[in-house]
C-alpha cells in the first residue's frame, strides 16, 4: 500500500517499532498501530478522536474546510441536482445512477414501502406517551422477524435487499410511530408520491406543496450519511459480530437518540422555546460561556467540523424557501434563532473555540416549520440517516472485516482475595 512508515521509540523497548503508514485518496494518512500489540502496548484514544477505525470509500469529510462528499460529490451539488433516493443509490453503489437503474431502484423502493400487520400491532402496543425513536427502535429490531428469508449476510444480494427493504421501510414506520402517539391509525403508503412527499401524506394524510415535499427530500438528503458518526460506527460495530442488518440498525437508532448526536435538533427546539424572547438570548450565551454551568447551546459545535457545517447552509437556505412559501418569517421562534445565531458568530468564544450552527440547528426549525412535532425530528433523522447506516454496513461486510473489539487501560484494583461478608 505504501513505503511510508513511522517509527516509535518506546521507553524500555531496544528498537524502535516501524509503523507503516497508508494514504487515503484525501484527508489525513493513518498509522498502523497493529504491531504495537506483539509490544505489549495498545494505542489509547478516548472518543476515538484519531482513530480511523476502518477504510471506506463512501463519504469524506474535510472538517476543517467544511468538506463532505458522498462518493466524491459535494453535499451541496446533491442537494442542488440530485435527490434522496439517488443519493441512496449512490452510497450504496459507489457510483450516481444512469436513468434505467434509478428507474429500477425507485421501483424497488416503491414495491418494498408498506410494513405487516403484525409490526403495526407491536407499535400499537406502545404508551401514546412513549417516545415514538423507543417505538420506531423496537419497530426496527422487529423487521427481522419479518424477512428473516434475505439474512444470509454472506450473499451480497441478501444484503442488498435488506439495504433496500430497511431504506424503503424507514418512512412508513416513522409515519406510524407519530399516527400511534396520536392515537390516529397509519395511512398505508401511496406509490404515486415521491419518497419524501409520501412520508408527509403518511404523516399527516395530507397533501403538501411542491416548495415543503422539496425541503422534506431535502432533509432526508442531507441526513443520509456522515462517515463514521457515533451512530455509523455502532452500526459497524453491531454488523461485526454477524448480526442481522436489521438489529445492526436497531443499534444505529438507539446511539442516534442521544442529545449530542441525532437528538440534538429536538434539544435545539427545546432551548429555542426555553429562550423564548430575544431579551433572554445573552443570560443563555452566557450560560453556554460559564464553565461551571453544563449548558450549552444546542444545535452549536461539532467533532468534526471545526468550520460551516456544509449542510448547515443548505438547510438554512431550504429555510428561508419554506418560512417565505409560508408567510412564516415574523415567527418569533424563527427570531430567536436568527438573532442567537448573529450573537454566538460573533462572539470570542464560540469563534476561538470554532463553534458553528451544525445541520440540527437549522433543521429543527426547518421540522417545526414543516408542521413535524418535536418528538419526531430525530426519528426524522434516522430516516435520513437509514441508507448511510445500511451502506457502511454492507461495504463493511464485502470485504474481509473482523469483530470490533476495542481494548481498555485499565485502572481498577489489581488481584486480591475475596473478602467474606462479616469481614467488610
Ligand atoms: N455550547 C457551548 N460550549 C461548547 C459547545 C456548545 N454547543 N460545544 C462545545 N463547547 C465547548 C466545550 O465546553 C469545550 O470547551 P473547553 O475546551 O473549554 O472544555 C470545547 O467547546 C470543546 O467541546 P467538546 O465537547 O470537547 O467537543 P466535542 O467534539 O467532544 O463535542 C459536540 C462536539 C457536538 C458533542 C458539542 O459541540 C456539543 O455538545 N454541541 C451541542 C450539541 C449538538 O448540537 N450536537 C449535534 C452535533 S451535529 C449532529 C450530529 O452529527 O449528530
Amino acid at each position: 500500500m505504501t513505503d511510508k512508515k513511522a517509527h516509535l521509540t518506546v521507553d524500555g523497548i531496544d528498537d524502535p517499532v516501524e509503523l507503516a503508514i497508508y494514504p487515503g485518496t484525501l484527508g489525513p494518512d493513518v498509522v498502523d498501530v497493529g504491531p504495537l500489540t506483539k509490544q505489549g502496548l495498545f494505542t489509547y484514544d478516548p472518543g476515538f478522536v484519531s482513530t480511523a477505525a476502518c477504510e471506506s470509500k463512501i463519504t469524506f469529510i474535510d472538517g476543517a474546510n467544511g468538506v463532505l462528499l458522498h462518493g466524491g460529490y459535494p453535499i451541496e451539488e446533491l442537494a442542488e441536482h440530485s435527490n434522496h433516493l439517488e443519493v441512496c443509490y449512490l452510497l450504496l453503489n459507489g457510483e450516481l445512477p444512469n436513468q434505467q437503474e434509478l428507474e429500477s431502484f425507485i421501483e424497488e423502493i416503491d414495491a418494498n414501502r408498506s410494513v405487516d400487520d403484525s409490526i403495526a400491532k407491536l407499535i400499537a402496543s406502545f404508551a401514546r406517551d412513549a417516545h415514538p425513536m423507543s417505538m420506531l427502535c423496537s419497530a426496527t429490531a422487529a423487521l427481522a422477524a419479518q424477512y428473516h428469508d434475505n439474512l444470509d449476510i454472506s450473499e451480497e444480494q441478501q444484503r442488498y435487499n435488506s439495504a433496500v427493504n430497511i431504506i424503503a421501510k424507514m418512512p412508513t414506520l416513522a409515519a406510524m410511530c407519530y399516527r400511534h402517539s396520536k392515537g390516529l391509525a397509519p395511512i398505508a403508503p401511496d406509490t404515486r408520491l415521491r419518497y419524501a412527499e409520501n412520508f408527509l401524506y403518511m404523516m399527516s394524510g395530507e397533501h403538501v406543496s411542491e416548495t415543503l415535499a422539496r425541503a422534506m427530500n431535502r432533509v432526508f438528503l442531507l441526513h443520509a450519511d456522515h462517515e463514521q458518526n457515533a451512530s455509523t460506527s455502532t452500526v459497524r460495530l453491531a454488523g461485526s459480530s454477524g448480526t442481522n442488518p436489521y438489529a445492526a440498525i436497531a443499534a444505529g437508532v438507539a446511539t442516534l437518540w442521544g442529545p449530542s448526536h441525532g437528538g440534538a435538533n429536538e434539544a435545539v427546539l427545546n432551548m429555542l422555546n426555553e429562550i423564548g424572547d430575544e431579551s433572554r438570548i445573552d443570560e443563555f450565551v452566557a450560560r453556554a460561556k460559564d464553565k461551571d454551568d453544563p449548558f450549552r447551546l444546542m444545535g452549536f459545535g461539532h467533532r468534526v467540523y471545526k468550520n460551516f457545517d456544509p449542510r448547515s447552509r443548505v438547510m438554512k437556505k431550504c429555510c428561508d424557501e419554506v418560512f417565505s412559501e409560508l408567510g412564516l418569517e415574523e415567527d418569533p421562534l424563527l427570531k430567536v434563532a436568527i438573532r442567537l445565531e448573529k450573537i454566538a458568530l460573533e462572539d470570542d468564544y464560540f469563534i476561538s473555540k470554532k463553534l458553528y450552527p451544525n445541520v440540527d440547528f437549522y433543521s429543527g426549525i426547518l421540522l417545526k416549520a414543516l408542521g413535524i412535532p418535536v418528538e419526531l425530528f430525530t426519528v426524522i433523522f434516522a430516516t435520513g440517516r437509514t441508507p448511510g447506516w445500511i451502506a457502511h454496513w454492507h461495504e463493511m461486510l464485502s470485504e474481509p472485516y473482523k469483530i470490533g473489539r476495542p481494548r481498555q487501560l485499565y485502572t481498577g484494583s489489581t488481584k486480591r482475595s475475596f473478602v467474606a461478608m462479616a469481614d467488610r
